[in-house]
Formats: structure tokens, sequence, C-alpha cells
């Protein structure tokens, strides 16, 4: 895993939004997978913004989405599908046929599930990935306990996400206890990945991830396997980690090989 540490939140959504923007314009037939929460808001922000500018096009990219919630009405204002078109999809000029989501309907999940796996290795896979994290080191929905190797499924979510996620329903809604999430297997044959952490909160799970052992309790914890993966942290979300002064000596050692 490389980890980058920079100082603010808006420096880790600027340096990962360079990641995707290099991306898309290497290839503008790009297969992207995105995540939802806080963390990305602003990096999709800047994405915008690059659009605006002229710097890149979604015209041809694909986009393939971690998780939904599941039962929600797809316009819920908390479903995840009505999070991206207001956050990212209403903004920029992707051709929505090709924003995949999974779906939040209640019948035929086991297909649908499937049917969303063959849809990434049928567009050839994901070529960046984009993830949260959990308080509990979740990404996506694979909350503590998820197979390593698991696929799209349904998961039942913890107490403690059901309590993370409160703040954004309000207290006459009922807030949904299961969601459908891609593995963790699915997520690690993405070719790249970006982790964007930012804030105290998640200091506890960035260090379960990078320098915890290999752990199902730790779900982030798998992407110590996987080949090609930049941690993006801030500060807050760095502040436990025990070799920090080694992470910036190989960021500086590279010399941000990764825009050159
Ligand atoms: C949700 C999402 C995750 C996300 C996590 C963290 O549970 N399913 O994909 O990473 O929240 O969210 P936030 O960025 O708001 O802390």
């Amino acid at each position: 895993m490389h980890v980058v540490i920079v100082k603010h939140p808006d420096d880790a959504a600027d340096y990962s939004a360079k990641i995707f923007v290099r991306q898309i314009l290497r290839d503008p037939r790009s297969v992207l997978g995105l995540a939802t929460g806080t963390s990305p808001v602003s990096l999709y922000q800047e994405l915008i913004a690059a659009y605006k500018a002229g710097e890149i096009s979604f015209r041809d990219v694909t986009t393939f989405n971690l998780d939904e919630y599941l039962g929600l009405p797809c316009m819920h204002p908390q479903s995840y599908q009505y999070f991206m078109a207001e956050t990212l999809f209403n903004h920029i000029d992707i051709n929505k046929e090709r924003t995949f989501i999974p779906s939040s309907n209640l019948e035929n999940t086991r297909a649908s599930c499937i049917e969303y796996e063959n849809n990434i290795t049928q567009r050839g896979g994901i070529d960046l990935q984009l993830l949260g994290i959990g308080r509990n080191g979740h990404i996506g929905f694979n909350e503590p306990s998820s197979g390593l190797s698991s696929r799209t499924r349904v998961k039942t979510l913890t107490a403690e996400t059901i309590q993370d996620n409160a703040r954004f329903f309000s207290t006459d809604e009922s807030q949904p206890e299961l969601a459908i999430t891609m593995g963790i297997g699915t997520i690690l044959e993405s070719k790249q990945i970006v982790l964007l952490a930012t804030g105290q909160a998640k200091a506890q799970a960035v260090v379960s991830a990078i320098e915890g052992p290999l752990s199902v309790f730790c779900p982030a914890s798998a992407l110590q396997t996987h080949v090609n993966t930049v941690c993006v942290l801030d500060e807050a979300a760095a502040s436990l980690l025990q070799h920090l002064a080694f992470y910036e000596r190989i960021d500086t050692d590279s010399g941000n090989l990764m825009f050159e």
C-alpha cells in the first residue's frame, strides 16, 4: 500500500481527484468504481470543476457504485442512487445508462447481485476504485466478519454503522438495516484503488487497515493484499499510524511519480 499523508481534508480530496482526472485523461473509456458518504463529496466537486473547466469529459466513462441500501426506493433522498445523481451525475456529461448502482429492490436480490458482478466483468473490470472507510473498518458495506474473497451480496449492517449513518435520516424515517454491497473480492479485482480517509474519527480504522493484521474484523485490511492501492489521508486520520516518518520518506523518494 502506498500511504500519502496531506495536511487538510481538502488536500486529500485534491490529491485523490488528480488520480481520477489522470485516469480519465489516460483512458476516456475508463470504468470507475465510486463511493458514497461524506468523504468523497469534495473529490466529486473537484471532478465537476475539472469537467466544467473542459479538462475532462465523462461522456465515455462507465461507473459502478459500491453499495446501496436495500429496500429504499431509488428516489428516496438517502438512497445512494439519489446521492450520486445529486452529488455528481447531474453535474457532468456522463451517460446515465452507463452509471450502475446495486439494486435496492428487496426481490430477486441473489439474481441482481450476480448480474452486477457479470456487468462489471463484461465491461472489462474496474480500472480505478474509490473507497471511503467506516469507523469499524468497513469498505463499501462489507462489515467486520465479511469474507475477504466475498462477492456482491446482501449484508446486515452493524449497530455502529446504522448509528453512524443515522445522521442522514430524519427521526421519523425508518433506516435500512440491510444493504447490497460489492464484495471484498470484487473490490480487490480493481486495477487501482484509492482509499480516502479524513478526520480523527477514522484514525483507528486507518491504523487497523494499514498496520494491523489482515483480518475479517477490519475489512479494509484486505487492501494490504492489493498490488496498487493508495491510501490518501489527512493528518488527523493518519494520527495513530506508527510509521508516519517512513511513509513520508517513501512519498518524497517516489517524488510523486504517480503524476509523471
Ligand atoms: C457508508 C458507505 C461506505 C463509506 C462509509 C464512510 O457506510 N457505505 O462506502 O465509506 O459510509 O462514510 P463517511 O465518508 O461518511 O464517513
